[in-house]
C-alpha cells in the first residue's frame, strides 16, 4: 500500500489548454501534440457547450443519484455495459485497493434500436431509462449531451489526426469514428479515500478507449501519475476548470500511435465531499482493427503490440474490471 505523505496531495499540475475556437490551427496542433506526448491529459475549452446546459446535465445527473437505491436498482447495468453501477461494482486496481471504487454509476451508449441490423454488437443496444414521470426529460437531456460531447470528441480526433501527421479526416471514415462505440457514465463519488488502507473513490487506472472527455464540477480529486514506473508514484491534483473539459488519451491511442501518444494513469481521491463527474469514453468502430498507424512506425520502429478488434479489446478490459452481473442476482 502506497505511503500517503502530505507532500503528495499538494502537488497541482498545469496542464495544456485547447481552444477548439483558435483558428490558429497550427497553434492548437502543437500544443495538443505537446500535451499528449507529456502527459496524455489536457484541457479543452471553446467547445460550443454553454455553461446552462452543462449545469442542467449535472442537475439531472444528481436528480438519479438522489432516488432510493431500489429505484436505481430497477436500470441495473445490464449485459452491454448499460445502466446503473453501484458502490464497488468497479475495481481498477487490485494490487492497490481492498475492494472497489466508491462511486456509483450510470453508463448510457450508443442507443441502437432492436430493429436495427446492428443492434446485437456487444456495445449497441437500447439503453435503458429510468422511468420518465420520477425523471421528466432526464433522457432528453442526456441524449443532447450525448450527441455533442461526441461532435466534440470528433473535432478533437481532427486534430490528434494531424499531430499524428495523418489526414485530417482520418478518424472520420466509418470504421473509425463514423460509426464509433461511445458511453458516457455519470459518476458520483461519496466518502474520503484511504489510500494508505486500500481505500479509493477510484483506483488508478488508464482508460480503456481513444480517448475521454471529463466534465467534472467544482471538487477537486482527480489525480495524475505521469510516470507510472517512478517509485514512490508522484500524484498531481487536475484542477477543475469551470467550462473546460479535461480530456485523456486512451489505451487504445497508445497502441494505435504504438507508443509514440500516452495514456495515463490516473485516479480520484474523495475529500468527504460529495463530487460528480461525467466521462465521455471515445472508442472507434467496433469492427476496427487497431493496429500501428501508417505514421507511427518505420524499419526501426516496428510495430510494438499486436492488432487487436476494438471490440475485442474493450471486452476483455470490461470483464477484468467489473464484477459478475450474477452477483446482484443473487442478492435479491
Ligand atoms: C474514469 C475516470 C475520473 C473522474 O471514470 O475513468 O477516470 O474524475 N474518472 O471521475
Ligand atoms: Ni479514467
Amino acid at each position: 500500500m502506497e505511503n500517503h505523505t502530505k507532500d503528495s496531495t499538494m502537488n497541482v499540475s498545469s496542464l495544456n489548454c485547447i481552444d477548439l475556437s483558435d483558428d490558429d490551427l497550427h497553434n492548437s496542433v502543437v500544443s495538443l501534440k505537446q500535451a499528449c506526448l507529456d502527459c496524455g491529459f489536457f484541457y479543452v475549452i471553446n467547445h460550443g457547450i454553454n455553461d446552462e446546459f452543462m449545469d442542467d446535465v449535472f442537475e439531472q445527473s444528481k436528480k438519479f443519484f438522489a432516488l432510493p437505491l431500489e429505484e436505481k436498482m430497477k436500470v441495473l447495468r445490464n449485459e452491454k455495459h448499460r445502466g446503473y453501477t453501484p458502490v464497488l461494482d468497479e475495481l481498477l486496481d487490485p494490487e492497490n485497493q481492498v475492494n472497489g471504487d466508491h462511486k456509483e454509476g450510470y453508463y448510457i451508449g450508443i442507443e441502437v434500436p432492436k430493429d436495427d441490423p446492428h443492434w446485437d454488437k456487444p456495445f449497441y443496444g437500447p439503453n435503458p431509462w429510468p422511468d420518465a414521470d420520477v425523471l421528466p426529460g432526464w433522457r432528453e437531456t442526456m441524449e443532447k449531451y450525448h450527441r455533442e460531447a461526441l461532435r466534440i470528441s470528433k473535432a478533437i480526433a481532427r486534430l490528434l489526426a494531424l499531430a499524428l501527421d495523418l489526414d485530417v479526416d482520418y478518424f472520420d471514415r466509418t470504421e473509425m469514428l463514423g460509426k464509433p462505440i461511445a458511453t458516457m457514465r455519470f459518476l458520483r463519488y461519496q466518502g474520503v479515500s484511504d489510500p494508505s488502507n486500500g481505500i479509493y473513490a477510484c483506483g488508478a487506472h488508464s482508460d480503456f478507449g481513444m480517448m475521454t472527455l471529463l466534465a467534472t464540477d467544482s471538487v477537486t480529486g482527480l489525480q495524475i501519475c505521469k510516470d507510472k514506473k517512478a517509485t514512490p508514484q508522484k500524484w498531481e491534483y487536475v484542477p477543475p476548470i469551470k467550462g473546460a473539459f479535461i480530456v485523456n488519451l486512451g489505451d487504445m491511442l497508445e497502441r494505435w500511435s504504438n507508443g509514440f501518444f500516452k495514456s495515463t494513469l490516473h485516479r480520484v481521491l474523495g475529500n468527504g465531499q460529495e463530487r460528480y463527474s461525467i466521462p465521455f469514453f471515445v472508442e472507434p468502430n467496433h469492427d476496427c482493427l487497431v493496429e500501428c498507424l501508417p505514421t507511427c512506425k518505420s524499419e526501426s520502429n516496428l510495430p510494438k503490440y499486436p492488432p487487436i478488434k476494438c471490440s475485442t479489446y474493450l471486452t476483455q478490459r470490461y470483464k477484468e474490471t467489473h464484477a459478475e452481473l450474477s452477483i446482484y442476482h443473487q442478492q435479491t
